[in-house]
């Protein structure tokens, strides 16, 4: 027993001197004091021992424990300071000569498509428009026609502050400002962030994005509207993609209607992307309301006007294939890097 103790000794020390790092420290400590490394090993053939020898041979092996518990603990802290000493050498070792590495950021796909839309739209005589995100009661319903306890407020319930004022629901909510602020002749566009009390699916979020757009002058009329609406969405996709106009009701437009198009995702077929119909509302639209625009204090006897409001959020899903509208508000740099604007 003696000797064995000895080998093993003698083998501990050997391996020892080798280790040249912590982690091969870590690996020493395991092979002779885990619970199945030799030391417990030896320790368990004590019983084969005989009585009148046991007690020097127990000795001699809890000797050997201790002195390889002492040497492990040493070698582990000196391995600890080495690769510390080097992670700081390699920290000083910056050369100021050498190209610069920087990753670069990449804009939100969102980002890319409100760019987009605002080319197409400035190239056709609008003006780009910002406005809050916390708006009244007043701009965000009752100027577009929906009184209190109107039943169209049931869609959009929202997120309410304790001064009374909300997030906004819809992009609408900055037509009444934007009316009093310009009056008519008026073509603009406003892009913005909108919030609604959903329950979250591949297709419904609580916070989204829409672009709202309205054109006000003399003789407009539906005609406009479906051309404007038929040029943008042409320019978007660069190919010629299925389109659907079907009567809507919003208390702010008369007539008011949905447009859809097609789902690009499944070609028409139905996914979970498109609620299984094929088509996806991508474009509420209509004519302003004469009530609208009386309250934007625009001439209704002279002037008429339609509005829009599309779902920048939706349109991005569609032109990048995006199946699950909670990519975009993730934070998942791996998915939300990989757009580029096209
Ligand atoms: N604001 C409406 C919504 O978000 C969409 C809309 C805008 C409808 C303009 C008609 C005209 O639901």
């Amino acid at each position: 027993m003696t000797e064995k103790t000895a080998a093993l000794r003698q083998a501990f020390e050997e391996k020892l001197n080798a280790v040249g790092s912590s982690e091969a420290a870590e690996q020493l400590r395991v092979e002779f004091l885990g619970k199945k490394g030799h030391i417990s090993a030896l320790m368990s053939e004590l019983k084969n021992v005989p009585a009148d020898q046991k007690k020097q041979a127990g000795q001699t092996i809890n000797e050997l424990k201790k002195y390889a518990e002492e040497k492990i603990l040493e070698k582990s802290a000196q391995m600890h300071q080495m690769e510390e000493q080097r992670r700081l050498d390699a920290a000083e070792s910056y050369d100021e000569s050498l190209p610069m590495q920087i990753e670069c950021g990449s804009y939100h796909p969102i980002t890319l498509v409100q760019r987009e839309l605002e080319e197409i739209f400035l190239s056709m005589g609008f003006t780009i428009e910002d406005y809050n995100e916390i708006v009244d009661d007043y701009n965000c319903f009752e100027a577009l026609n929906i009184p209190k306890h109107h039943p169209a407020r049931d869609m959009q319930d929202t997120y309410y502050l304790s001064t009374g004022q909300l997030l906004k629901t819809h992009t609408s909510a900055a037509q009444n400002t934007i009316m009093r602020k310009y009056g008519a002749p008026l073509r603009a566009v406003f892009p913005s962030r909108c919030f609604r009390n959903e329950s979250t699916d591949a297709c419904h979020e609580n916070t989204f994005f829409q672009m709202e757009g309205i054109m006000i002058d003399t003789d407009i009329s539906i005609s406009n509207l479906i051309y404007f609406m038929k040029t943008m969405l042409s320019e978007v996709f660069k190919k010629d993609i299925n389109v659907r106009l079907r009567p809507g009701f919003f208390p702010f437009v008369e007539p008011g209607f949905e447009l859809d198009i097609e789902c690009l995702i499944c070609g028409g077929e139905g996914c979970p992307s498109c609620k299984n119909s094929g088509w996806l509302e991508l474009c509420p639209c209509g004519m302003i309301h004469p009530n609208v625009l009386k309250y934007g204090g625009i001439d209704t006897e002279k002037y008429t006007g339609f509005a829009f409001g599309l779902g920048l959020t939706r349109l991005a899903m569609m032109k990048y294939g995006v199946k699950d509208i909670r990519v975009f508000n993730s934070g998942n740099l791996k998915s939300l890097s990989q757009f580029i604007s096209q």
